[in-house]
């Protein structure tokens, strides 16, 4: 069990996938943020995608998964703001590597796109597996470094 609080975020497109996702956080013992949205009305992803930043930045949560219908919008928004590192991913080795690699702390998957399975899998192991550091922690800071450019 644990006490760890995970933001979500998504617009109309992602909202089924990520009330699943929801409940099962919470039933693994997960807090969970959630910002929206919370109906089929269609809304803007970029406002979710700042939401969860807001979140982020504010030390509300440490991590987040944001949906879309696509997965596309809600991460070229989410990775606008400078602190946050979201990866849009479709299969296990994705959400693998996203962390060992590239320590993203967003998990972006599209409502549209992937099967309910595999979207649980990419979740757990993307809450489950640990940034690797060494030659990557280089590469990472040179995200946060050349951002500011
Ligand atoms: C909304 O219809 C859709 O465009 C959005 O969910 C997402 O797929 C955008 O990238």
């Amino acid at each position: 069990m644990t006490s760890e609080t995970i933001a979500l975020a998504s617009d109309h497109g992602g909202v089924e996938l990520k009330t699943i996702i929801r409940a099962e956080l919470e039933k693994k013992g997960y807090e969970v943020l959630d910002l929206g949205t919370d109906g089929s009305a269609s809304v803007d992803y970029p406002d979710f995608a700042l939401a969860i930043a807001q979140a982020l930045k504010e030390g509300r949560a440490r991590r987040g998964v944001l949906f879309c219908g696509t997965g596309i919008g809600i991460a070229i928004a989410a990775n606008r703001h400078a602190h946050v590192r979201a990866a849009l991913v479709h299969d296990a080795f994705g959400a693998r590597m996203a962390r060992q690699h590239n320590d993203a702390n967003v998990l972006v998957l599209g409502g549209r796109t992937i099967g309910l399975e595999v979207a649980r899998d990419c979740v757990e192991i993307f809450l489950d597996t640990e940034f690797e550091g060494g030659r990557h922690a280089r590469r990472v800071a040179k995200l946060a470094e050349y951002g500011e450019r």
